[in-house]
């Protein structure tokens, strides 16, 4: 299991009216900004056009781990590895050739990540371990920020960690992550949390950055 515990928070719940200064906010504490690109058709919500992310990815002073939850993704993931997205995550109900398009995103620089939606078994997919950097097990129907931790996905993350083994494929949970959540997440196998209403409604974001780390961390030392 990798060693490391890594924190993306999402700006899904920031003030897009001040997108800069949500950023440089957590960008200190952060390992990568969680930017969740929706076109309402994959999901019933919408978040940013290309040209909108793409400007995001570019003035964001830390790596962006893009979350692509639009449909047809084949035909545009690589652009955001072209952008400049660190690492590209599209979603297995979305794409016709997963290989092929985890593929391209690598040759273009960024890191290839696959998500599973909560109804999408994971089994299925352990043929791409060769092509993919990180899995991404939704704990919430995507969409919006603010819905509940959906437990019932251990079952997934602990699948998903026997399948991962020894390799060094990252295992980013994505939904309702929350101090109590993120150490249920961390037991079942997790070392990626995206967080978004957890760390933008705190008091200070920052400081719930690193309290959700230092949680993640003390829950994987636990006995
Ligand atoms: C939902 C997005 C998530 C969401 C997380 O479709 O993919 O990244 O922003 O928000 P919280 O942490 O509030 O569930
Ligand atoms: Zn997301």
């Amino acid at each position: 299991m990798s060693g490391h515990i890594r924190i993306t928070p999402s700006i899904l719940n920031a003030d897009f009216g001040h997108l800069d200064q949500e950023i440089a906010k957590i960008a200190p504490v952060s390992d990568f900004i969680h930017l969740d690109v929706m076109d309402n058709v994959f999901v019933p919500n919408f978040t940013f056009d290309f040209s909108s992310a793409a400007k995001i990815i570019a003035a964001s002073p830390i790596p962006i781990d893009a979350h692509l939850m639009v449909a047809n993704v084949d035909s545009i993931a690589i652009d955001y590895a072209v952008a400049g997205a660190a690492s590209v995550t599209i979603h297995a109900e979305a794409t016709s050739d997963i290989s092929s398009t985890l593929k391209g995103i690598k040759s273009h620089g960024a890191r290839a990540a696959l998500a599973v939606k909560p109804g999408t078994a994971i089994d299925q997919y352990s043929e791409f371990l060769d092509d993919v950097d990180m899995f991404l097990i939704m704990t919430v129907e995507p969409g919006f920020g603010g819905q509940k931790f959906m437990e019932s996905m251990m079952e997934k993350v602990r699948i998903t960690r026997k399948i991962i083994g020894s390799r060094p494929i990252w295992l980013q949970v994505d939904g309702g992550i929350s101090l109590e959540t993120i150490e249920i997440a961390v037991t079942a196998g997790a070392d990626t949390f995206v967080a978004g209403s957890a760390v933008f409604n705190a008091e200070d974001p920052a400081r719930m950055v690193n309290a959700l780390r230092e949680r993640a961390i003390s829950s994987k030392l636990a006995p």
